[in-house]
């Protein structure tokens, strides 16, 4: 891991060799077979440019009625699919090797979505990291501190790269400015997925 300006904030590039995407890959169009990507809306009732679904026991999901976390897909009623192992191995590896998280986000980036800079504060505990998984079309990717006053820098994250919000800048600002069209041939129809992994409930 090698750290960046902002301490807390680490990077892994090509964590996941072109196999190990390509294996991933495979398993996160599966669940989603079942919990199909849909388009959220901000509490302010904007449709997001990013279109996202979730793995693991509570999904992260905005409407009008705010941003929190909850145990089924908006749309279909169901229970998320479970997280795939991989990302089980690597959140034990370099976020928590005992407490397992239980909320994956799945964020799919076409044609020209981005993110704004946001702070990830709606889990019970921050003292847990948040790791992202990167495939697909690279991202340029803000982050900065916890403070909008705080300055930002740009990190490239490429298919393969591993990141990890923990310790000081477990509340960093962060967002998606684009992402690079056709720079990976990975997923099927172009575009980018992250996956976000999060402990979001209180530990029992
Ligand atoms: C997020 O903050 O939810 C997503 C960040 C990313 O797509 O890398
Ligand atoms: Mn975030």
């Amino acid at each position: 891991m090698e750290p960046v300006s902002q301490i807390g904030f680490r990077l892994a590039p090509a964590a996941l060799d072109a196999a190990a995407q390509e294996a991933l890959l495979a398993q996160v169009l599966e669940k989603v077979a079942a919990a199909p990507f849909y388009r959220p809306v901000t509490p302010g009732g904007k449709p997001m440019s990013v279109e996202m679904t979730n793995f693991g026991p509570l999904g992260w999901v905005t409407d009008a009625g705010g941003y929190r976390y909850q145990p089924t897909h908006p749309v279909t009623g169901a229970a998320w699919p479970d997280i795939p192992e991989v990302l089980l191995r690597l959140w034990a590896e370099l976020a928590d090797p005992e407490i397992p998280p239980d909320a994956c986000l799945v964020n799919l980036y076409r044609d020209g979505a981005k993110m704004g800079l946001h702070q990830d504060r709606d889990e019970a505990d921050f003292s847990f990291p948040v790791l992202s998984v990167s495939l697909g079309d690279t991202a340029l990717f803000r982050i900065g501190g916890t403070s909008r006053r705080d300055p930002t820098t740009s990190v490239r994250l490429a298919s393969g790269d591993v990141c990890l919000l923990a310790g000081p800048a477990r509340l960093a600002r962060h967002g998606i400015d684009r992402i690079i069209a056709g720079s990976s041939r990975l997923i099927p129809g172009g575009g980018r997925i992250n996956l976000t992994l999060r402990r979001a409930g209180p530990v029992a």
